[in-house]
């Protein structure tokens, strides 16, 4: 039955970590998956988050959640995103629904896509996280790519993907990372999101925002919901996915949210139906410990702005790790512009290191990252940082 069945390759993100931990080195490094660790390389549980599981402890059943989820937990995801005074969520325009964190929300947006505007193509960014491919070619959607990043730069190509986009086909879908953009760390300024939204609408073309780093930007969960809010405010029919696996450390309970904003209340209700009804054959509903972790800390002031703080913590000190490995490589002497390390934003920086020299690091030196050159900043920390720059100097000029 399965002898024809040939082994995959591993996953360029995850298959970092399977290597990582079959490495014995004691000084191995991991800057493969985008998880944050504290300054000793350990995981963080939030405060916050033991504060929400202390109080949610023993007071629920273990029942199933209806399909769409946790209601109140969808009600706050999308106030954190689209702002509390919305007028999309005021008017009800918004259709909600309990998701298996990013990965999960991004494949229900490619489902619905492929099920409700068939024949439209997804423009994805070049670079972009690598799976987002994946689940655009698993939901049998037509791709494309459009340039992002200019390697001369190592800024946004902003001309070159507005006029890539401008060429896209009415009734297109266009992916976009609202903040903190994967791999590259490459956002748009304020002035180039409302360019972006006013020539997606001017090309009816359909926003589909993956905002899986909200507060990791800049550290501020409404500044990193600019994009969001521009796209809203503009009457785009749009939608959303959003993620808690990084801002509040949930990665393993996969809580999320997939929202989509329709024309009026109506709309909204036929759409959430439909979305409900591509959940149940998958999953049938979503896992309740994580939508009540973060029911629990949004729904209570005092809580959410404990979050808020260690957000801003968890955001502070990535950016304090880009200063101090951008001044080790420079003590060392390199003749390379580093500039960017500081200039990225969010969790990643994307150093430019070619495929072969990413091989030395890891072979050589015990240091994780994926081929594209991606560092995970989060894992870089004041007792890995000089060995890091070491590494990264003898190898990047080769
Ligand atoms: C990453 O890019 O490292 C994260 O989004 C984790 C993942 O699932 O790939």
């Amino acid at each position: 039955w399965f002898s024809h069945v040939p082994e995959a390759p591993r996953d360029p993100i995850l298959g970092v970590t399977e290597k990582f931990l079959a490495d014995t080195n004691p000084q191995k490094i991991n800057l493969g998956v985008g998880a944050y660790r504290d300054d000793s390389g350990q995981p963080v549980v939030l405060k916050s988050v033991r504060e929400a599981e202390r109080r949610v402890a023993g007071s629920h059943f273990m029942e199933y959640l209806p399909i769409a989820g946790h209601r109140q937990f969808c009600e706050d995801s999308v106030k954190l995103a689209y702002g509390e005074d919305s007028p999309v969520l005021k008017n009800k325009q918004v259709a909600m629904l309990q998701s298996l964190s990013g990965t999960g929300s991004c494949r229900l947006s490619a489902e619905f896509q492929g099920h409700w505007l068939p024949g439209s193509t997804i423009y994805i960014p070049t670079p972009t996280w690598a799976n987002h491919l994946n689940i655009w070619r698993d939901a049998h959607v037509a791709i494309e790519q459009y340039p992002y990043y200019k390697p001369e730069t190592r800024g946004l190509d902003f001309e070159r993907m507005c006029d890539f986009l401008s060429k896209a086909p009415a009734g297109s879908a266009v992916l976009l990372h609202a903040c903190a953009h994967n791999p590259t760390g490459v956002d748009p300024t304020t002035e180039q999101w409302r360019e972006l939204s006013k020539l997606l609408k001017a090309k009816t073309l359909l926003p589909i925002l993956d905002c899986a780093y909200q507060g990791f930007a800049s550290g501020d969960c409404d500044r990193d919901a600019q994009a969001i809010r521009i796209f809203a405010e503009d009457g785009h029919r749009m939608m959303l996915c959003q993620s808690f696996a990084k801002n509040m450390g949930l990665y393993g309970q996969r809580v999320g949210c997939w929202s989509i904003v329709c024309e009026d209340e109506k709309e909204a209700k036929a759409v959430e139906s439909q979305m409900k009804a591509l959940a149940r054959p998958m999953y049938s509903n979503p896992p309740l410990f994580g939508a009540l972790l973060v029911h629990n800390i949004l729904a209570d002031k005092a809580l959410k702005q404990q979050w808020l703080g260690e957000v801003k913590e968890m955001a502070e000190r990535i950016i304090s790790m880009r200063t101090l490995l951008r001044q080790n490589l420079e003590a060392l002497g390199s003749p390379l512009s580093w500039n960017h390390i500081t200039d990225q934003i969010g969790m990643f920086c994307y150093t430019g290191l070619a495929p072969e020299q990413v091989d030395k690091l890891t072979a050589e030196h015990s240091i994780y990252l994926t081929r594209n050159g991606r560092i995970s900043m989060a894992g870089v920390n004041t007792n890995n940082v000089a060995r890091l720059a070491e590494a990264i100097h003898k190898w990047g000029l080769k």
